[in-house]
């Protein structure tokens, strides 16, 4: 990419006012979601808008997959302002020599604040308890009355400890006196488990033993459904489960059935498989706290989260005060080949 060319760019999100302007001043920009609108892309109606484009931006939708790329030959880069980018075929991307960048560590802290906002409202059944009270079905006390489970000094799971699940498990451990457990592929640092209180265990030690389970393992086809009905199983009866990782890492409709049946106590859902869909049954249970995919969604981290990924984009492009160096590439090879 040679600097100086304005390359056309597809910002296929709605996007803040102000990073459209630091866009608009280096490229032909296509912006047609503006602020707030929202396009349902077909894949069609992406390929066609993205023609004669060489960047696109985008979070965890729309789908970047090999018909898309061939359909686009132009596309130079594919940048995204979401941490996960299970909607981006990489190996195709890194194939045909597109980059593509996604938005780590600025969201950490915000989305291990919001996990474990998720976990409490679980465990102490506190949406529950606000429909209740807005039902104005309020009249008495009682001593159970909304009696959830205990959060402090309570075992925490943690399943997919990378960055998020390590400032989760830090929360528990200092905050809440919680002894973590946690399973992942690869075991962290002995340094870092001890900094962190943390103890590596199978994955079904862990679902045995959590007293509340966390869910922040990036989505792959190795992670498809990696929580179903035989880990449910497996579960404490008490036992809280949150999602905040991806839909499709758990099976939805064997959670439906072990909180309709209360083989585990209460879940507490971000993501869901089919979003913006959700499993109808759990729309029914009264033991499920339900958000719309907002984990990393507080004001100042989603505006660094959209600033990375058009700061990327510019450098991707070869423009800005680094150009050709982006600085979360997700396939820097792409760039060491360019560069060859
Ligand atoms: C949100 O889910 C993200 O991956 O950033």
């Amino acid at each position: 990419m040679t600097a100086g060319q304005t390359h056309r760019v597809l910002v296929a999100i709605p996007m803040f006012e102000s990073v459209l302007a630091r866009l608009q001043a280096v490229f032909d920009l296509d912006a047609p979601c503006a602020a707030d609108r929202h396009i349902d892309w077909t894949p069609q109606t992406l390929a066609e808008r993205l023609q004669g484009c060489a960047g696109l931006l985008l979070a965890a939708t729309p789908r970047v997959d090999a018909a898309l790329l061939d359909a686009c030959p132009e596309l130079r880069a594919v940048c995204s302002m979401a941490v996960g980018y299970n909607n981006i075929d990489l190996d195709a991307c890194t194939a045909r020599g597109v980059l593509v960048t996604n938005a780590p560590d600025v969201l950490t802290e915000t989305t291990a604040d919001f996990g474990f906002a998720l976990m409490m409202a679980t465990a102490r059944r506190i949406s529950e308890a606000e429909h209740y009270l807005r039902a104005g079905r309020w009249t008495h006390w009682s001593y159970d009355f909304f009696a959830g489970a205990d959060v402090h000094g309570t075992t925490l799971g943690v399943l997919g400890m990378g960055r998020i699940g390590q400032a989760i498990a830090r929360r528990a451990a200092l905050g809440f006196g919680m002894p973590v457990i946690y399973h992942n592929r690869s075991r962290l640092d002995p340094a870092v488990e001890q900094q962190l209180g943390a103890r590596w265990v199978s994955k079904d030690d862990l679902l045995r033993q959590a007293d509340h389970l966390v869910i922040v393992v990036p989505y792959s086809p190795a992670s498809h459904h990696m929580v179903a009905a035989a880990e449910l199983a497996l579960m404490k009866p008490g036992a809280t489960l949150t999602n905040i990782a991806r839909g499709g890492v758990v099976d939805d409709a064997a959670l439906a059935a072990a909180l309709r049946q209360r083989t585990i106590a209460a879940a507490g859902l971000d993501v869901f498989e089919g979003e913006p869909a959700v499993h109808p049954e759990l729309l029914g249970l009264p033991n499920v706290v339900l958000t719309p995919h907002i984990a990393s969604a507080s004001g100042p981290t989603r505006r660094a989260m959209a600033d990375l990924a058009a700061t990327n984009l510019i450098a991707a492009l070869g423009l800005g005060p680094t150009p050709g160096r982006p600085l979360t590439p997700l396939n820097p090879q792409v760039l060491a080949a360019a560069g060859d």
